[in-house]
């Protein structure tokens, strides 16, 4: 029978920790196994010194085959090509790129180990759905042993126009390999555009609505912006209310209005530029004075990696720096905190906060964005101040939208956020919780699952989920 593989980097194998990871996959995969069966194959999480051993452990409707890394595949797979190549040049950071080709030998390395075990697992008519920039040629090496399945893929991050993509060295070994898989998805119109406009210029491949005829086979591209649960989420926020943990704040806030920001410590956050735009609040409206806390939830990622460092101690001096500049012996403006939460304290705390600054110089969606909205009490709303750049933005238009780049226009948002009517907050709200409800983590990855099996040559030979 067809079952579903989903292959990603993370895996959230079920235990006591995966409530409170950050990142954004993990949720959205699970939404894929709702009411599907099958494999969730990916890195264990764990570094091995020289073996590399698999995992299966099944549990409910999914059995989990995870394989640890060698220190040396960590190092040039995850840390080194992935995260210090494909991470900032597709976040629009070129600047940031540190290549070498120890590192690009290690990603394709770890992607044939992939195929290697994949190849013992995966039956003629599963549906294979590989997740994300770690694993882009995973479907090429598939193909080379011999598997016809539908392979569909999904970029969670941005995909940056050809202008920058062809700074990636090898861009023509890699990107062109995504032509292996029978749908490629991305999160926005631009990112599938960018991504059109890199195969017509670099290879020859012309489309008719996304379509590429590609070795006599059709390769099609498709716009899929990720969502959440929403409805859920809502109900979790309302719930979470009362946790003892989220009445605490409140008090400790003293009847201060809060400004939320809960993000993975990554420059592409830009968590540095919304300091200083809150200073730039602080130092323009001083009305607000010891009348607002902005809260920052920050959990450590990546953090061998040196651009990761760097940016955690910068954060660290400015918030400490603002904090000397403004704070009181009874008011601390910032609260710079990272810890990760489980998902009902964040909602609650969501919920309890005026304002949602979501300024992201680059992002794929965000979907910390569209928790705040979710998560908001309809009847008295927050305001979710919003960075153009998040790919968000496209489905939240109701948000204050900023350019994250520009301190004085986020600062003066934070005003406006702040001093919003009711009657407009519940607007806003309404128009992008609508939007949210319907477009929500189900209905991505139902959508995605349809498109990836209509291919109308291939239908017939291999089997529906
Ligand atoms: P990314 O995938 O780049 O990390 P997203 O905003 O799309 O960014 O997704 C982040 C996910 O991680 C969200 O679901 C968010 O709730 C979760 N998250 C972020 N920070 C924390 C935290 N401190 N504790 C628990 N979960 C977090
Ligand atoms: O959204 C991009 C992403 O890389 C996801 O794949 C992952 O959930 C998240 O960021 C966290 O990153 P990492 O797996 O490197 O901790």
């Amino acid at each position: 029978m067809a079952q579903l593989v989903v292959v990603s980097n993370r895996v959230a194998v079920p235990d006591k920790a995966a409530s409170q990871r950050a990142g954004g996959l993990e949720v959205a995969v699970n939404a894929a196994f709702k009411d599907r069966s099958g494999i969730w194959f990916g890195w264990s999480g764990k570094i091995t010194a020289h073996t590399r051993i698999t995992t299966q452990k099944a549990h409910d409707n999914i059995t989990y085959i995870t394989l640890d890394l060698s220190r040396e595949d960590h190092k040039e797979y995850y840390n080194g090509f992935a995260n210090r190549v494909l991470w900032p040049i597709l976040h629009y950071r070129v600047d940031l790129a540190e290549f070498s080709q120890r590192d690009l030998s290690g990603y394709l390395r770890v992607n044939n180990h992939f195929a290697d075990e994949l190849h013992k697992v995966l039956g003629p008519d599963d549906i294979v759905w590989v997740h994300d920039y770690h694993l882009m040629p995973l479907a090429k090496a598939l193909r080379e042993r011999g598997h016809a399945n539908h392979i569909g893929f999904f970029l969670h991050i941005p995909c940056p126009p050809p202008e920058m993509l062809t700074a990636l060295p090898h861009h023509d070994l890699l990107v062109p390999s995504l032509c292996d898989y029978d749908l490629v998805g991305f999160q926005t119109g631009d990112d599938a555009f960018n991504f059109s406009r890199y195969l017509a210029r670099e290879c020859g491949l012309h489309n008719r609505d996304f379509n590429f005829m590609v070795d006599g086979r059709t390769m099609r591209v498709g716009v899929f912006p990720v969502g959440i649960e929403t409805e859920a989420f809502a109900r979790l926020a309302r719930d979470s209310e009362r946790m003892p943990l989220v009445r605490k704040v409140l008090v400790s806030l003293a009847g201060r209005a809060l400004i939320i920001g809960v993000d993975r410590l990554d420059y592409s956050k830009g968590m540095l530029h919304r300091l200083a735009a809150f200073e730039a609040f602080l130092k323009t409206h001083s009305q607000w004075r010891g009348k607002v806390t902005y809260l920052q939830i920050a959990p450590k990622s990546r953090a061998e990696i040196p651009e990761y460092a760097d940016i955690a101690a910068g954060i660290g001096a400015a918030a400490g720096r603002i904090n000397g500049a403004y704070g009181e012996a009874e008011w601390t403006p910032i609260r710079y905190v990272n810890r990760a939460y489980s998902r009902a304290t964040l909602a609650g705390l969501y919920r309890a906060a005026r304002v949602g600054l979501v300024t992201p110089l680059r992002d794929g969606m965000n979907l910390v964005a569209k928790e705040y909205v979710a998560a908001q009490d309809p009847d008295d709303p927050g305001v979710l101040i919003l960075s153009q750049f998040a790919g968000a933005a496209h489905e939240c238009q109701e948000a204050l939208l900023v350019n994250p780049y520009d301190p004085d226009s986020v600062a003066a948002a934070i005003g406006q956020a702040l001093a919003m009517p009711l009657a407009e907050r519940r607007a806003r709200h309404k128009a992008m919780f609508d939007v949210l409800a319907r477009h929500d983590i189900q209905a991505w990855a139902d959508r995605f699952l349809a498109d990836l099996q209509r291919e109308p040559e291939l239908l017939g030979r291999v089997g529906r989920l």
